[in-house]
Order: C-alpha cells, then sequence, then structure tokens
C-alpha cells in the first residue's frame, strides 16, 4: 500500500466513489491526509451516516485485508490481542501423557509458541503490518468500550508494538490504515482524540444522499429516488426521538422498489414508514402530523428539481 498512489484529493474521491461511497470535500481531505500522514482516523457522527462504510472501502480500495475489531464492554486482551488455546494445550499433554512421554522444557516452550496462540484482531493487524502488508484497521463503535481499553489503545497507537513474554515482541514496521469509529453514547477521552485526526459525519446535504441512493439503488425510478430522498431530508427537520440514517434511506428505496413503486403516495409512505422510523412516538407523530405536508413538499420540490435538471419536455425518464 503506498498513499502516493493518490497524488491528489480528487482523484481518491473519484477513486472511493467507483468503489460506491460518496464524499464530500472536508471528508475526502481528511481521508487523503489519514493516508498520507499515516495517522489513525476518528470518525463520530450519528448512527448510519457511514463511519463504517468508510473503512470497508478504504481497504477495497486499497486491496489490503480489513481487520474489524467490534467493541463492547468488558473488552479485553483475551478478546482484543491474543489468547493462548488452552483446549489445545491441555489435549497436547493429556496425548504426551498417553503414550508416556515426559512433558519436557521443550514441550513446555512449544505449547507457548505460534501453533497455539489464537491471533485476535489487534495482534492480526500489527503482524500483517510486519509482514509489510499494513491492513485497514477499523475499531469500531469504541463508545461501548470502557475506558481501561481505551487507555490500552492509546499505548498501541503510540508506538504500534504488541508484547507476548513467551514469544516476543512484534512491531509494525509501516502502522496499519487506523479508523476508529464512536456514535457518541460518551465523550472519548482528549488523550485518545489528540493522537487522531478527528472528523465528524454529518447527515448528508440532500444532493450527497441522492448521489448515495442512486449508486446503491440504480433500479429506483428516477423522480421516486428524488422524492424520497427530499422527503427524508424534510423529515429530518422534525423533532424526533431518533433521525433516519442513510441506512435507512437506503433500506426504503430498496423496499419502495420491491413494491414495483414509481412514485410516493401517502398510503405507501404510511405503510412503509417503519423503515424509516423505529419508535413508535416518532411513528405516530408524522403519520398523524406531518406525512401529508411532508409529501406535498417532497413532490414539489422534487418536481421542481427535475424541472431544472432537464427543461426540455423530452430526454427525462
Ligand atoms: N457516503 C456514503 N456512500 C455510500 N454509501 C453510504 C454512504 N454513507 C452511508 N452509506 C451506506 O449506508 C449504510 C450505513 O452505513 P454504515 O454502516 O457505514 O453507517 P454507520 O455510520 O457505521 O452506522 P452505525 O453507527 O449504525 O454503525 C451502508 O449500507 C453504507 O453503505
Ligand atoms: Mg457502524
Amino acid at each position: 500500500m503506498n498513499a502516493r498512489i493518490f497524488p491528489t484529493i480528487d482523484e481518491l474521491e473519484q477513486v472511493l466513489l467507483e468503489h460506491a461511497y460518496v464524499t464530500d470535500r472536508v471528508l475526502a481531505t481528511v481521508l487523503f491526509l489519514t493516508l498520507k500522514l499515516r495517522k489513525p482516523l476518528f470518525l463520530e457522527g450519528e448512527a448510519g451516516v457511514g463511519k463504517t462504510q468508510v473503512a470497508k472501502t478504504l481497504a477495497e480500495v486499497l486491496r489490503t485485508p480489513l481487520i474489524r475489531l467490534q467493541c463492547y464492554e468488558g473488552l479485553d486482551v483475551n478478546s482484543t490481542i491474543y489468547e493462548w488455546n488452552y483446549s489445545r494445550q491441555l489435549l497436547h499433554i493429556r496425548t504426551l501423557e498417553a503414550q508416556s512421554c515426559d512433558i519436557t522444557d521443550e514441550v513446555e516452550r512449544n505449547l507457548f509458541g505460534e501453533d497455539y496462540l489464537i491471533k485476535r484482531p489487534l495482534l492480526r493487524a500489527i503482524e500483517l503490518s510486519e509482514h509489510g502488508t499494513p491492513p485497514v484497521l477499523l475499531i469500531d463503535e469504541l463508545d461501548r468500550a470502557d475506558e481501561e481499553f481505551e487507555a490500552f489503545l492509546l499505548e498501541l497507537l503510540s508506538d504500534f508494538q504488541i508484547t507476548i513474554p513467551e514469544i516476543g515482541t512484534l512491531r509494525a514496521a509501516e502502522p496499519p490504515v487506523v479508523i476508529i469509529t464512536s456514535n457518541r453514547t460518551r465523550e472519548i477521552h482528549d488523550a485518545l482524540k489528540r493522537r487522531c485526526i478527528y472528523h465528524w459525519i454529518d447527515f448528508p446535504s440532500l444532493e450527497k444522499e441522492y448521489s448515495i441512493v442512486t449508486l446503491k439503488v440504480p433500479h429506483a425510478p428516477h423522480q421516486m429516488a428524488h422524492q424520497l430522498v427530499e422527503f427524508v431530508q424534510e423529515l429530518r427537520r422534525l423533532d424526533l426521538y431518533k433521525l433516519p440514517g442513510v441506512a435507512e434511506t437506503l433500506d426504503w428505496a430498496e423496499a419502495l422498489v420491491a413494491l414495483d413503486a414509481r412514485e410516493l403516495s401517502l398510503p405507501l409512505v404510511e405503510d412503509t414508514l417503519g423503515l424509516l422510523l423505529k419508535y413508535q412516538d416518532d411513528f405516530e407523530l408524522v403519520r398523524r402530523g406531518h406525512a401529508q405536508r411532508l409529501l406535498e413538499q417532497a413532490k414539489q420540490q422534487s418536481m421542481e428539481r427535475l424541472l431544472e435538471e432537464c427543461p426540455a419536455p423530452s430526454g427525462c425518464d
């Protein structure tokens, strides 16, 4: 992997687009710098706005393995770095005993060798880097892990090395591309943030979301794609408990296509609102108070856009 394969931000933006990831200028710049400066990237944002996908797409673009560590409370060394395969070690000892063989020092050393080591994501990332293939290391949803893990991560990010007492120290010759994400259910320490480039992924602009929909759900009719994106954008202006992310927009678009819809209607919106909203109170608020107005607005605005795009009566679908 060589960051110089992207001499400009524009080129990186284009390659990401070819791999079905739509960026805006700021995110493209941040990613360009992440690769060029080899600094970890810390991404925060609402749910479903494309944080995890950044890492997946970067791995594709760089043609390098993606190593993912999904964080949760109680994450420890055993689940993040390595653990010994105790059952296999035990089985080996039992076999030796059954054959009346002695447990010599050498046997003991072998029992704590690579064959009996279960490598967890952080160790695999360092190991690959040590062997010249720095992967993309995704540390997903760090806010779910506890603070001890954060402190450990801080150490790892400063020297990219791991010591296994029985084996030795592994050191990444070239650091992996590290992407850390958080949904901000709690604040992450400044010390960790300071080691990273920080970026907040906001809900996308109308243009960006429309590009994502047409890219990811290409069989959605042109007019309906416009309408549904306008609708979601307006929906996000409401005071809802949980606003829909891009993931929900894409799910909705897929559902509408599956129903052979060519444009939005009130019954269609009401019947499929569960793909956008996941809380009963939000659902009721929209259905009773806003659905009709949002729909009319979405249709009007999408019509204006379509006319802007294609003023002549012929030539559009
Ligand atoms: N800019 C984008 N370009 C292309 N696809 C996108 C973009 N943003 C989001 N998506 C799509 O939206 C969906 C959700 O993205 P992703 O899982 O990365 O969100 P997230 O921010 O990690 O959400 P969560 O916080 O719930 O984990 C995926 O299918 C992803 O491909
Ligand atoms: Mg995610």
